[in-house]
């Protein structure tokens, strides 16, 4: 396992990841780092972690998550790049900004270090995210301890990191994708007079429940939509109503066109 595990960056998804590694760090003391400190220390005090500084992070980690903006994030790995450098012991840097390879964090840091990349979504805040990960010039070892480290985070799942836009324009963007279809069909149950916080509260749930019944059964999608649908009842209504609209293409282009716009930001 990391024997130290640091975050350069602690907003909303290093400081997602840093309570799950706190978790998953099987007692290795966690470094936070935060360009407002106050940030870091409220977390810090939270997780009984270190607060502590970008250098002594860059300096003294194992592994070291970069959970600043991909913008930001070429000037941050510059001024770290002589402090990597001067490091004689074996450490990983793990990023986790958008749009980033794996390579294009090594010629940013100024060496061919061991990358991990990580595409996480917002539930991870919650211990209910997907992970997907992809390494550069790191070991097993490594890549199976990163997955246990970020396992109190949910799923961690390692890909090809030809792969990553694709999973990112799936389980990255889907949670927005998920908002609105929930808060639609909340709006459904208002017009139909339920009072608007049971709307939203059911809808949740039976989302929750609808996901967890199709992982934990392996059932199929078509199979579980035929399980609710009686001969001459109310939902095959509801199914046929939603396919005259369009709503599986909608649902599939709204994908399609996420992986089309990270295509063009990757080109610009
Ligand atoms: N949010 C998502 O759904 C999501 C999903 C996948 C990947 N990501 C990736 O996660 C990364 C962080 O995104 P976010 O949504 O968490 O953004 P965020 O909330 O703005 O967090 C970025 C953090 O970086 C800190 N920071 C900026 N410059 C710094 C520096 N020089 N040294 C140390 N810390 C510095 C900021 O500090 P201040 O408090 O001073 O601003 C802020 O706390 C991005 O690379 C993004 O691509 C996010």
């Amino acid at each position: 396992m990391f024997q130290s595990i640091g975050f350069i960056g602690t907003g909303h998804m290093g400081g997602a990841l840093a309570r799950a590694a706190a978790k998953g760090a099987a007692g290795a003391p966690v470094y936070l780092a935060n360009r407002s400190p106050e940030k870091a220390k409220k977390l810090a005090m939270e997780l009984d972690a270190k607060l502590s500084d970008n250098r002594t992070v860059a300096q003294q980690c194992q592994i070291i998550f970069l959970g600043v903006k991909p913008q930001v994030m070429a000037r941050v790995l510059k001024d770290l790049a002589p402090v990597l450098a001067a490091r004689k012991d074996r450490f990983v840097l793990a990023s986790m900004a958008a749009g980033l390879s794996a390579q294009t964090i090594q010629e940013m840091a100024g060496g061919k270090y061991p990358v991990i990349r990580l595409m996480p979504n917002t539930p991870v805040a919650v211990g209910a995210g997907v992970i997907q990960y992809c390494g550069l010039d790191v070991t097993e070892e490594e890549l199976k301890d990163f997955k246990t480290l970020l396992t109190p985070a949910g799923l961690v799942d390692q890909i090809n990191e030809d792969l990553c836009d694709a999973a990112m324009s799936l389980s990255g963007c889907g949670p927005a994708f998920c908002a609105l279809l929930i808060e639609a069909l909340a709006d459904g149950g208002v017009a139909c007079g339920l009072p608007r916080d049971k709307a939203q509260m059911y809808t949740a749930q039976m989302v929750k429940g609808a996901a967890k019944l199709l992982l934990e059964t392996g059932i199929h999608p078509g199979d579980m939509k035929d399980g609710v649908c009686s001969p001459g009842g109310t939902t095959i209504q509801g199914v046929r109503l939603l396919e005259e609209r369009g709503f599986r293409a909608a649902a599939m282009d709204a994908v399609i066109a996420a992986y089309e716009k990270t295509l063009q930001l990757g080109q610009g």
